[in-house]
């Protein structure tokens, strides 16, 4: 099955408004026929960025999300805060949202949970640190955070879901983890996925790889049979490095 790739740029905290409107008048003059772009900026950003990019076909998304609906949870921004503002994609489970600000498995599938129920689009990531990749207990890591993360998700839920395996190793290392490598895991993914729910649903979920993706290696990564696509830290920032990937998975 065909499967349009996606290219999502993780922002994370760079950007100011000003930075943001000028590599976005770059960003929406990127040819993008046959990829779907998304960016991912900071909460200040939002808003001014979905006015910029809505006639340029690229989606911007959030970061992150609070698994409450509303109440008194100071610093916190809700799903019904982004619809409100057009923002209907989310990213969940980042490995900086697990180790640096303490979100376990159970929180994750809470955030997971909620926002699929109520209208809104997830990318969930995951992916095993050094020491589990060189004890080899990866795949038991990678499985856990999968059953936890999505695996326990309806039907209609995770039709909702994008798949975004990056090993932590890799991010923001400049080490990418082998074609091999990727490869395995995302089969092993897919076939975590034809387990437990119909076969459309298997064949179509996107599963992007994430973790030093640079144009010198985006092809390589982007022609892998169950690679859909990237999510782009570092590179995501250099306008002429993100367009280079973009035109990668272009084809
Ligand atoms: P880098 O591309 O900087 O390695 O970051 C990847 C990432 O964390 C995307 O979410």
């Amino acid at each position: 099955m065909k499967r349009k790739k996606i290219v999502a740029g993780n922002w994370k905290m760079n950007m100011t408004l000003d930075e943001s409107i000028e590599l976005s008048n770059g960003l929406i003059n990127i040819n993008k026929s046959n990829v779907d772009i998304m960016i991912a900026p900071s909460f200040t950003n939002l808003y001014p960025l979905k006015k910029q990019f809505d006639a340029h076909q690229i989606d911007v998304i959030a970061q992150n999300v609070n698994q409450n609906s509303k109440g008194a949870f100071t610093g916190e921004v809700s799903v019904e805060m982004l619809k409100s503002i057009g923002v209907n994609c989310v990213i969940i489970g980042h490995s900086e949202r697990r180790s640096l600000f303490g979100e376990t498995d159970q929180i994750l599938c809470k955030k997971v949970n909620y926002a699929t129920s109520n209208g809104m689009n997830v990318i969930f990531c995951f992916g095993e640190e050094l020491q589990q990749r060189q004890n080899g207990n990866y795949f038991d890591v990678i499985q856990k955070q999968l059953e936890v993360g999505v695996l326990s998700l309806s039907t209609e839920q995770i039709k909702k879901v994008t798949l975004a395996y990056e090993p932590v190793w890799a991010i923001g290392t400049g080490v990418t983890a082998n074609p091999d490598q990727i490869q395995e895991i995302h089969k092993f993914i897919r076939n975590l996925i034809h387990q437990r729910f119909e076969e459309t649903i298997s064949n179509s979920i996107r599963i992007l790889y994430g973790g030093s993706v640079k144009p010198t290696n985006a092809v390589e990564i982007f022609n892998l049979a169950d690679v859909d696509g990237g999510l782009i830290g570092g590179a995501s920032l250099k306008f002429t490095d993100f367009q280079s990937i973009v035109e990668a998975a272009d084809v």
